[in-house]
Order: structure tokens, then sequence, then C-alpha cells
């Protein structure tokens, strides 16, 4: 065919007629101007979207968006586990709880990992990142070397366990953009001493940006913009990978899903499980207090008094809410916040999946984004992890320390909060206070403040362990303590 053929060469039929039933045929606006192959990239792309299903989101998100909500209220403190309440026995029973169930291989961790850490400045997958500490390990070295350490609290756990094959199955969740970074970075490393067999990685969706009249935008001429699903997209994304058939047959009862992020987090948390097997809900969240008015954490609500517990997100929660103070106690109202560790039934998790399919209720995120028209405000669709909460038949929320358990790593180097830094230093003044706590001394020669002793995860998971290694000895900060 000539040149003038392609001029003359026409998008097929049937891809016209389904872009108009669903009034999306402005993806084609820029038909005449393509070559032959753009051409091609484009159908391409056109036909892998299944429009009915994005037809469908794009019209209850904005149906939701619409609609009033139950308005939110505070939780009442009674349904939370607070850490002061706690007692001694009681953690241990947990403890012991989630040892036997992690021994009898029903548990398995879900990590969110297919965020693409604009805030962090970096192009790297957010786990891959060096936080600085004095190992240099990664944040997913940190995450595997936990996970290995439970292994091995559980094995201890029981009689003549030492030798027991007790491997916690990881699922990673990666995006398009993070997919093949991860993979390549775990193999290189070895998986961190994990087994390759326990690590499996699946994808989430993506879905078209879209303007605020609901059209799908182009990024170029002949290609869809698109982003990923948001964390929520996990269900959907563990279904098509068939990874809950997976877990099904491994026999796995509970999954700990927890966002990449955090320096401190407890993967695999023996205490959480046996708590949330304790307690015989669907799901579970760990929360902790509101720092300050303005932190950039989702808050835990009731939908409406007596309702269900749900997330407001900060992203959209009104200022005044933010900054409203109970009088009573003094606090913040709204001072639950979520710190993206949740714990989840197989059962609930498989249930839930089919029904947020049905509902098809996105956030709708306003974002600048740049297209084939150059810099624009679109509208980037998201489902969040916490949307499941609204749908369990039961739910506990966990209260945590944040000084023990959650060291956010969202901003770049420079910002005031939530950087590497910042995380970098909760690490080491835990570690810390839990190397005096065994007996070992610190000396350093700037100020503690500033630095610390770094504890491998291969020595201890939350403070054991460690009066035999550091009992009487002095270590120089900083520095990492090892077995
Ligand atoms: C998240 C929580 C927020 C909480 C805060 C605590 C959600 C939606 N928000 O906010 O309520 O207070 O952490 O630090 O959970 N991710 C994906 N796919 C995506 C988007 C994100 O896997 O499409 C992952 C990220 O890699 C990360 C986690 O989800 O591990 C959190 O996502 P992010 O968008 O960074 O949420 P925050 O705004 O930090």
């Amino acid at each position: 065919m000539g040149e003038a053929g392609y001029e003359e060469m026409e998008p097929p039929q049937a891809l016209v007629e389904r872009l108009k039933d669903f009034r999306q045929e402005q993806t084609l606006a820029l038909w005449k101007e393509l070559n032959p192959q753009e051409r091609q990239l484009l159908i391409k792309d056109l036909e892998s979207l299944d429009l009915s299903r994005v037809d469908r989101i794009i019209k209850q998100s904005f149906l939701l968006r619409d609609r009033p909500i139950p308005s939110p209220e505070p939780v009442p403190e009674a349904s939370v586990s607070t850490v002061l309440e706690r007692t001694p026995e009681e953690r241990e029973r947990w403890w012991k709880m989630g040892l036997k169930a992690i021994c009898e291989g029903k548990l398995a961790v879900v990590l969110l990992s297919g965020g693409q850490g604009t805030r962090l400045g970096s192009s790297e997958p957010k786990g891959c990142f060096n936080i600085g500490l004095p190992s240099g390990k990664s944040l997913f070295q940190l995450q595997a070397e936990r996970i290995l350490r439970v292994q091995r609290l559980a094995a201890q756990s029981v009689p003549d366990g030492a030798g027991r094959y007790i491997r916690v199955h990881w699922y990673i969740m990666t995006s398009p953009f993070t997919h093949d970074a991860t993979c390549k970075f775990f193999e290189s490393r070895k998986y961190f001493g994990l087994e390759s067999e326990q690590v499996t990685f699946f994808q989430q969706g993506t879905l078209p940006c879209i303007s605020k009249e609901g059209r799908i935008i182009l990024e170029t001429p002949y290609q869809i913009l698109r982003a990923p699903d948001g964390n929520g997209g996990v269900c959907a994304a563990l279904k098509s990978s068939k990874c809950l058939e997976d877990m099904a047959m491994k026999g796995i009862k509970y999954i700990d899903c927890y966002g990449v992020d955090n320096a401190l987090v407890r993967v695999a948390d023996p205490l959480f499980l046996g708590y949330f097997i304790d307690k015989g809900v669907a799901t579970a969240a760990k929360v902790v207090r509101k720092a300050y008015p303005q932190e950039k954490v989702g808050v835990f609500v009731q939908r409406g008094k007596g309702g269900p517990l749900g997330v407001l997100e900060y992203s959209e929660m009104d200022p005044s809410m933010a900054y409203a103070i109970n009088q009573e106690t003094g606090r913040l109202r709204y001072n639950l916040s979520n710190v993206c560790l949740h714990m989840f039934t197989l059962d609930f998790l498989t249930q839930v999946t089919e029904e947020l399919e049905e509902d098809s209720i996105y956030h709708l995120a306003e974002k600048k984004m740049s297209c084939v028209e150059g810099p624009i405000m679109g509208i980037k669709l998201e489902q969040f992890i916490f949307d499941t909460f609204p749908y369990a038949p039961s739910m506990a929320l966990f209260e945590i320390l944040r000084e023990e358990e959650f060291a956010p790593v969202k901003n770049a180097n420079g910002h005031a909060t939530d950087t590497p830094e910042t995380s970098r230093l909760l690490v080491l003044h835990l570690h810390t206070r839990w190397v005096t706590a065994a007996g070992g001394f610190v000396t350093h020669s700037v100020p503690l403040y500033s630095t610390g002793v770094e504890v491998s995860p291969l020595c201890s998971y939350v403070g054991e362990n460690l009066e035999d290694i550091c009992r009487g000895r002095t270590f120089h900060a900083p520095s990492e303590i090892t077995t």
C-alpha cells in the first residue's frame, strides 16, 4: 500500500463503534496525523482496555462523589486495643498464638509496592531505597530479614522446631512502573536469604487517566495516559494473578498487608496476628496517635453513629476536621491514624474483592499531569486498601507506638518530615534503646540524637535475644550489630 493508502486507512469499525458506545471516540481524534506504526500502537492500546469496566468505574465513581455519605464520627476509644490497657499476659498470649499460626503455615504477607515514589524524588521502586543506616540495607532487605527472623522465632517456639521447615510466603505487588526493577533487585541480591520460591511478584492494574468530563486522556497521540489503580488495586490484582487461589491451596488463612515505605514495619508481626486471631474479626489495622493536625495520614472514622469503621484519607479531609479538638481529652478529635499495616482473613479478602469489583467505586484524585496537549489537570482513578473496611462484618483497631513501628519514608531529604533521614534516626534511636536495655553501652562522637546503633533484624525482631550479644559490651555509633 502506498502513502496515500495509509492516509485513507480507517480505524477498525468495531473499535470505533465500541468507543462511541462509551463516549470515548476522542481517543481517535489524532488518527489522521499518525503514521502506520503509530496507528497500530493506538489500536493495540485501545483494544487492551476493558472499556465496559472502565466505563462502569468512571460512572460509579462520579456518582458517588455527588452522593451524600454518612457524616464521619470519631471512633469510640472503647473499640481500640490501646497500648496502655494491654497487659503483659495478654501480649504473651497473643505473641504465642501468632507464632503458632505461623508454624502452621497460616500466615502470608502481602507487600503493597506498586507506588511510584514521586514525593521521594527517586525513579527506583521505593523498596530499593537505602535510607542511610550503617548497614546500607534497603527497605526490601530490612523487611526480608524480619521475615527470616520471624520464621526463626516460630521454629524456636515449638519443641524440636529448630529444624522445622517454616516459610512465610511473601506476595509482592508491583506495578508496570516498578515490576522489572523490583524483580531484578531481588534476584541480584539472592532474595536477601529467603528462598526464591517463597516470594511471588504480581502486578497491579492500571487505569486510564480521565478529564473532568470522564474522557480518557492520551499521553502521546497514540498512547493512553495510564496510572496504577491505587493500593486497593491489590484485591483485583491478587485475584487476576491467581494469588488468592494460591493462598487457599497453601492453606493460608491470614494475610498481613502493609506499605513498603516504613523502615520500622514489623512484617508478619506475631503479636498483631495473635490479637487478630483472638478477636476473631475479618480485618484489623494498626493505628498510631496522630502527631499534629497537618500530618499526612488518613484517620479512622465511624461512618455515622454506630456505623462501620473506615479511613478518611488526608487528601480528602476538610481542614476543620483535621484541627478539631476533643474538649474532654484535649487531644485531636480524629487522632487514630492509619499506618497502612493491616490484617485480613483470606475469606474476607476473597469476598470483598468481588464486592469492590461489583461496586466499582474509585477515588477521584485531581492531579497535574502531562498529556499530548501539554500539562493539564486530570483525574487519577484510585482504590485504597482501606476501602475494604466498610465491607467487613467485623473489624478491630490495634494501637501501636510510633517510635517502635512507624518510620515513614515519604519525602526527599531536606523536607521537615517523613524523610529517609528522619526514618533512619527513628530506627537508630529505637535500636539504641534495645541495646542499652540489654546491658550494652553506646559511645558516639556526635550527639546521640543524631546517631545510634543499628540491630540487624537477623539477630532481633523486637529487641529480644540481645542480652548475650550486648551485655557489658561497648558499641561505637554509628554501627550495625549483627550476630
Ligand atoms: C498511606 C495511607 C494513609 C496512611 C499513610 C501512612 C493509603 C491509600 N493511604 O498514605 O492513609 O496514613 O500511608 O504512611 O493507604 N501503593 C501501591 N500502589 C499504588 C499506590 C500506592 O502499591 O497504586 C503502595 C505504595 O507503594 C505504598 C503504599 O501503597 O507502599 C502507600 O501508598 P502511598 O500512595 O504512598 O500512600 P500515602 O499517601 O503515604
